[in-house]
């Protein structure tokens, strides 16, 4: 249940990581090329304070416990790696639109003052997140988390927004995943905590849906989802080469995965391209993640496979399985049975591909 990346993939990642420049891909003098806010994430003191203020709530003033499973730093670092990138995006987001950025502007004042107001919040939230993670890591004398150059594949609101519910349902995922690496690892201690930032993630996410004209709660059990789907995900908006020490996590990074066809609320068969670099698999699968259900297991139709690239379908089987919410889609090595979504990511090639339905 708890793998590793293979040593050798994993020194290759980290020899690869040191050998380039830091700012790799990552343009200058560009928008999205700036620190982050608030001193983060290293506040002083006061910074903290003003952050507290804006989150309306303070961090936990009780200290950690004194020891942590192997497993449990894994869980920190990627809840560091995810709230870096979360702060990062947050706070573009209120920049486009308190500088009235075109896309971003909103027609009635009201509006958009309650917009603004919603979005500092959950940016010193995602902030204060962010410090206790890494607070924690230099608790248990690991490294914390250093932030990337991130960017965002959005231009208005309503894609921000659309953006920022799709990776929260991601995050609503994986943390039920550090829970149970949590317990695992006995790291008990850390488990009422990570509940308290589900309930936090989940009103955000409850106010997402809203701002799209969806009912607030979106499933009465969420998807579930395995912390090297996130490590993947987060990486989509990452300038490969800027993290400092992504190398350190030692979680898996899959291939990526994207879904060509856009899916509706039936059942109907979708297109997905991926690549296949090793060439070594002769057979792939498509497997789905939703709600707390086992894994769907489909057959993957090759459509087209031109050097590495290959075009693939498979049905999405909407109607026998009521997949509304988030699905995680995984192209597979193996047709399972999969017993849980930890088990999909260990035979996973290239995912995690993200549907929302509703
Ligand atoms: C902010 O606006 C810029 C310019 O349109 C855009 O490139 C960027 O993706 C936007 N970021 C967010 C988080 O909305
Ligand atoms: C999906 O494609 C398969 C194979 O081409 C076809 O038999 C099936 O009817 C399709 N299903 C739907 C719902 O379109
Ligand atoms: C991989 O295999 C496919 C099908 O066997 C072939 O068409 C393709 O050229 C191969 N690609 C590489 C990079 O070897």
């Amino acid at each position: 249940m708890h793998f590793l990346r293979p040593v050798a993939a994993l020194l290759g990642a980290a020899a690869l990581v040191s050998a380039a420049p830091i700012d790799t891909g990552a343009p200058n003098n560009n928008n999205n090329n700036h620190d982050l806010p608030d001193g983060l994430p290293y506040p002083s003191p006061s910074e903290l304070t003003l952050i507290e203020q804006q989150a309306h709530g303070t961090l936990p003033n009780g200290s950690p416990p004194p020891v942590i499973s192997s497993q449990g730093i894994v869980n920190l670092q990627l809840i560091a790696f995810n709230e870096l990138f979360e702060v990062a995006f947050f706070d573009e987001l209120v920049t486009n639109i308190t500088e009235g950025v075109v896309g971003y502007r909103f027609s009635v004042t009201d509006d958009r003052d309650l917009v603004v107001a919603s979005l500092k919040a959950i940016l010193a939230q995602e902030e204060l997140h962010a410090i206790r993670a890494n607070n924690a890591l230099i608790h248990f004398h690991a490294h914390p988390i250093e932030p990337c150059q991130y960017h965002f594949p959005v231009k208005d609101y309503d894609s921000a927004i659309a953006l920022a519910a799709t990776f929260t349902d991601v995050v609503l995922g994986t943390l039920q995943d550090t829970v149970e690496r949590f317990a695992l690892g006995h790291d008990f201690d850390l488990a009422r905590e990570i509940a308290a930032v589900i309930g936090n993630e989940g009103e955000q996410q409850g106010w997402f849906r809203m701002q799209q004209g969806k009912i607030p709660s979106e499933l009465p059990f969420l998807t579930t989802s395995d912390v090297n789907f996130a490590f993947t995900a987060i990486q989509n908006f990452i300038y490969p080469g800027s993290c400092p020490n992504i190398h350190e996590i030692p979680l898996r990074t899959f291939e990526p995965l994207e879904i060509v066809t856009k899916a509706s609320a039936k059942s109907q068969n979708l297109t997905f391209s991926f690549e296949d670099r090793a060439n070594e698999t002769s057979q792939f699968w498509m497997t789905y993640i939703n709600q707390q259900n086992t894994p769907i297991v489909e057959p993957l139709n090759i459509v087209s496979h031109t050097g590495s690239y290959i075009e693939a379908s498979a049905i999405f089987p909407y109607d026998e399985h009521e997949l509304n919410g988030l699905t995680i889609a995984a192209v597979t090595k193996s047709g399972g049975p999969f017993a849980d979504a930890n088990t999909v990511a260990k035979w996973t090639h290239a995912g995690p591909g993200l549907i929302i339905v509703d």
